[in-house]
């Protein structure tokens, strides 16, 4: 069994960023710049929001963040978002979601200039992506398939079943791994909530990728032996033997699972710290203006 360490393979691919933001520079270019709009207070986004900005400080990126209180009207928002879209000096910016309930995450992500939506939640990136146009791809997909990438992980034509259906991960993600491409070109089946033979369908995989958000919910008898598992799980869960009262676990149990798998993420640090590095990718291209 391989561990896949996605903490490792984040911190080669921050340096390898800050070095061609060197060049950049060297050559008279300008530093990429990414703003980040947080609102509220939320423990979660506040904790996401800081990981980015100390990953922009180790790509050589310019940061910029900008703070609403819970309360802001969706109007204010919206204004905020138009000035950054007309902001030259901002390449790409992000706003973090969960979003207050009175604001429309869908409009907010609308107004966002596609040609700045370094999260790829755009419906013109999402369209592209699913076309196998040039696009911002989002940051948990697009992190995947670079880990399976640089562990030459075979992928082709290997039936791979992805659980979950939501549009920031299990979507683009079976998009992704359908695609006519390496990785990619895998046999794929999406199971969620509702499906009738989830447990079936992940004893034939040959890779899972999860992405429920149920801790544990992947016990042995559902993996085959030799699969390939990703696990995108990240709840947090009470635990008074940490400082910060909780730790994250994700939807495998991974002490019975592990054994059984040829190549398998850990939580914490698989598949996590490659979210953030995807973004950190996304606006290397915003700031090469490679997306337009
Ligand atoms: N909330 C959870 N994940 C994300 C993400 O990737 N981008 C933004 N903007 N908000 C999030």
């Amino acid at each position: 069994m391989t561990l896949i360490d996605g903490k490792a393979i984040a911190e080669q691919i921050k340096q390898e960023i800050a070095a061609e933001v060197a060049d950049i520079l060297a050559h008279g270019g300008k530093r990429p710049h990414l703003a980040a709009i947080l609102v509220g207070h939320d423990g979660g986004s506040e904790t996401y929001v800081a990981n980015k900005v100390k990953a922009c400080e180790t790509c050589g990126f310019t940061s910029t963040l900008i703070r609403f209180e819970d309360n802001v009207t969706e109007e204010t928002l919206l204004d905020k978002v138009r000035e950054l879209n007309n902001n030259a000096d901002v390449d790409g910016f992000i706003v973090q979601l969960p979003l207050p309930k009175h604001i429309s995450e869908q409009k907010v992500i609308e107004t966002i200039d596609y040609r700045k939506d370094v999260d790829g939640f755009h419906p013109i990136n999402v369209g592209r992506m699913s076309i196998g146009l040039p696009c911002y791809i989002s940051a948990t997909p697009n992190g995947i398939m670079e880990l399976l990438r640089r562990y030459d992980i075979d992928t082709r034509g290997k039936k791979c079943v992805v659980l979950g259906r939501s549009n920031i991960v299990g979507k683009p993600m079976a998009s992704l791994m359908m695609q006519k491409a390496y990785p990619g070109d895998a046999t794929v089946t999406v199971c969620h909530s509702r499906s009738n033979n989830l447990k079936e369908e992940c004893r034939q995989a040959d890779i899972i990728i999860a992405a429920l958000g149920q801790p544990n919910f992947i016990t042995a008898d559902m993996v085959k032996e030799g699969a390939v598992i990703i696990d995108v799980g990240t709840t947090r869960v009470a635990d008074a033997t940490r400082k910060s009262g909780f730790r994250l676990n994700g939807d495998v149990k991974f002490d019975e699972v592990s054994p059984k798998c040829s190549f398998i993420t850990p939580v914490p640090g698989g598949v996590g710290p490659m979210t953030i590095c995807s973004l950190m990718k996304n606006t290397l291209l915003a700031g090469k203006k490679a997306i337009y």
